[in-house]
């Protein structure tokens, strides 16, 4: 089986949904910003930090191509992962892409919950937070847009809320495989 690939912007739950959806299929999971920090031996703020967002974006490509590769996995990537180069295309031939939708007032919600440092969040809050945050999910937008399947995301604080998700992405990947038989 291609590699399942979720996509949406930062805090949108794309690392939760993707372990449960892993764990529940009995498959193996991938952060994207994971697997970079296990390889460069380096947080994701270090590189922003050393190399700027350019280098960055070098090494998420890259990166990208080795592990979207892999079949039988679950792989979770950044929020901008679909935004640069052609890595959007990339990953609609190499895997089936879940474009995870949450609005900006969920994705400040779960920013509250989580304890990951985010360089492009650091620093901000209030109404500059939720004005970056608007127009940036404004302008990425048309490249979440063009994955195979979108599902639209609410608050996610609750297993039962995950589980839902889960289900969803099931429910579509079974009835691809369907189709793929007759
Ligand atoms: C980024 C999202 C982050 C991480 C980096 C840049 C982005 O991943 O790759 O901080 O440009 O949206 P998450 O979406 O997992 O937070």
């Amino acid at each position: 089986m291609k590699s399942i690939i979720l996509i949406g912007y930062m805090c949108a739950g794309k690392t939760t949904v993707g372990k449960s959806l892993a764990k529940n299929m009995g498959i193996s999971f991938y952060d994207l910003d994971w697997y970079i920090e296990d390889r460069f031996h380096k947080r994701i703020p270090e590189i922003f930090a050393e190399k700027g967002e350019e280098g960055f974006r070098d090494i998420e490509r890259r990166m990208l191509h080795e592990a979207a590769e892999f079949e039988d996995i679950v792989l979770s990537c950044g929020g901008g992962t679909p935004c640069f180069f052609d890595n959007m295309k990339y990953m609609n031939q190499t895997g089936t892409t879940f474009y995870l939708k949450a609005s900006p007032e969920t994705i400040i919600a779960h920013q509250e919950l989580s304890h990951t440092v985010r360089p492009l969040l650091q620093g901000k809050s209030g109404k500059e937070l939720v004005e970056f945050i608007s127009s940036q999910l404004q302008e990425r937008s048309s490249f979440y847009e063009q994955a195979h399947h979108i599902l639209d995301v609410n608050i996610l604080d609750s297993y039962k809320k995950i589980n839902i998700i889960v289900s969803q992405i099931r429910q579509i990947l079974n009835l691809e495989n369907g189709k793929m038989e007759n």
